[in-house]
């Protein structure tokens, strides 16, 4: 993507590596993440107006710590260096980091010493009219810190523990923290980066979604030309807003490919349609291919070759239905960047994240080419994007659905009947907490169907029934997750609705286990 105003992050492996992009991208300037050994030449045709040089886990004097090419320091362009950035510059310019006498990790109070560039605005207190430095608080995670500045630098800040906790070579325009201006914790960290991006390196706001959409469009044009591209559609916000945005920029050259695969959420396949049809007026083959996928699921238990068999179905029935649009050459993908950052990155914890790719065999098999428009956006500027291209808020605000559907929520063998249940409770579960008002505030929740029956009564009937668990979970990103504290009138209502209405259930139980140790799905 071609923007004049850009932040460079090289990433050495800090958790916090994402974060660091994302607060620049807030400030309306675009920044990229690159690994930390990524070639000189590389970062010249990038053409940074400024680089941020992430933390990480290392020890500058660890045997293999990660080093960048010194040449960063010669392209006349501010640097700013945060934690094991700032020990690196430190290391590389030619002063001394030593092991702390104890690592500080968390809150520490922040003296500042001078406030003209880096910290300007910062903790700086007016009292009967006359102006003087209060601390401010900082989030602080080192175990190294800095005993000799290098030559040129002069301390702007310090704390109890570390005498330089912030320093800066006012000439060439380096600086570097100590601390953490990323995290939310660091009480002035979004003042600190909008100083380094605006009067340090000069860059001006003009990243915005309006921006990026002209830009992407332009560029789909360009490379799609007269060809056809086909889109496969999940009901996921990812692949929906891939779609629209594609349709955006070629319109009727677009075909999606909807699949029902006969574990989807109860009226799903009607609602994608309708959304993209009747709203954006696409090209939408929807393809109703649930018998197929449950004959290929009879008498499975296990999860993962029931996540095989629908990812291969899915496979099978896409490609037979693309090869009815004659000259397809492209195949759009809702990638994002965290997937993107994983496949090239430095390999610390900053490449946790993890994806499930359901179309990986198709572009080998159909000689079709990947356009993947969504590969430099976020999980949450995906869904700002899909609201400017004027999508409704049921789908942008949707919670996460797997590819594998409800099969891996019907726990035992996948059939009709028990995919009808299960679609019935959990429609249920999902109805009762939008009623609450409660969607958006859990990541997911949904119904999970047990291979056990039990024992109940209606009316003066004795029942012999299924059991259906309830999941809601809050998490950030999927990878670690707590269980919903949801409030017991809403328990009641779903138990009572679920035991009422769907045939074949008498007990409802409730899933109160977090991730780790236990994951979100059952299977
Ligand atoms: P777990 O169960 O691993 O789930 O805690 C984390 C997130 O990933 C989703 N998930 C999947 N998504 N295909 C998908 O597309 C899968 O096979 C799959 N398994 C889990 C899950 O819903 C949660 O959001």
């Amino acid at each position: 993507m071609e923007f004049k105003e850009k932040i460079l992050v090289l990433d050495f492996g800090s958790q916090y590596t994402q974060l660091i992009a994302r607060r620049v991208r807030e400030q309306k300037v675009y920044s990229e993440i690159l690994p930390y050994n990524v070639t000189i030449d590389r970062i010249k045709e990038f053409a940074p107006k400024g680089i941020i040089l992430s933390g990480g886990p290392s020890s500058v004097y660890d045997k293999e710590a990660p080093l960048p090419d010194k040449e960063i320091f010669n392209l006349g362009i501010p640097v700013l260096g945060i934690c094991y950035g700032m020990q690196l510059m430190s290391h590389m310019l030619g002063g001394r980091v030593a092991k702390a006498a104890k690592r500080e990790y968390g809150r520490a109070e922040l003296m500042i010493d001078d406030d003209s560039d880096l910290l300007k605005g910062i903790g700086m207190k007016h009292r009967r009219g006359m102006a003087r430095h209060a601390p401010t608080v900082v989030w602080m995670s080192h175990g190294d810190r800095i005993v000799k500045y290098p030559k040129g630098f002069a301390p702007i800040a310090h704390t109890d523990n570390s005498p330089v906790a912030a320093m800066a070579d006012k000439q060439r325009k380096f600086f570097a923290l100590q601390f953490h201006p990323e995290v939310a914790h660091t009480e002035n960290g979004t003042k600190v980066l909008k100083n380094f991006v605006f009067n340090i390196c000069k860059c001006k706001p003009l990243w915005t979604m309006k921006s990026f959409i002209e830009t992407t469009v332009h560029e789909i044009r360009e490379k799609v030309g007269r060809d056809k591209v086909v889109c496969a559609i999940s009901g996921g916000v990812d692949s929906a807003v891939t779609a629209v945005l594609m349709n955006r920029a070629i319109g009727k050259q677009l075909t999606c490919i909807f699949v029902d695969n006969g574990v989807l959420r109860k009226g799903e396949a009607v609602k994608v349609e309708t959304m993209l049809k009747k709203h954006f007026h696409m090209n939408i083959d929807c393809v109703d291919a649930a018998e197929r996928f449950l004959k290929k699921l009879k008498n499975v238990d296990d999860p993962e070759r029931k996540r095989k068999i629908i990812g291969n179905e899915f496979i099978h029935v896409f490609q037979e239905e693309a090869k009815k649009i004659k000259d397809a050459k492209y195949l759009a993908q809702g990638t994002l960047y965290p997937d993107v950052i994983e496949s090239i990155s430095f390999k610390g914890p900053s490449a946790m994240i993890k994806s499930h790719h359901n179309v990986g065999g198709l572009l080998k098999n159909m000689k079709l080419k990947l356009i993947e428009p969504l590969r430099e956006l976020f999980k949450d500027e995906v869904r700002v994007l899909g609201r400017e291209l004027g999508m409704p808020d049921e789908i942008i605000n949707r919670h996460p659905f797997p590819g594998p559907g409800l099969a891996i929520r019907i726990i035992g063998a996948v059939t009709p009947v028990r995919a009808d249940i299960l679609r019935q409770a959990d429609s249920i579960v999902l109805e009762e907490i939008k009623k609450a008002g409660l969607y958006d505030e859990v990541w997911q929740a949904f119904a999970v169907l047990l291979p056990i029956k039990t024992v109940g009564v209606m009316g003066d009937e004795r029942t012999y029934e299924n059991v259906v668990a309830v999941r809601a979970v809050k998490s950030v990103d999927g990878m670690t997750a707590d269980w919903a504290k949801l409030p017991y009138e809403v328990l009641g209502t779903i138990s009572n609705r679920i035991i009422n209405e769907v045939k074949g259930v008498n007990r409802v139980v409730f899933d109160i286990s977090s991730k780790p140790p236990s994951t979100i799905e059952w299977e």
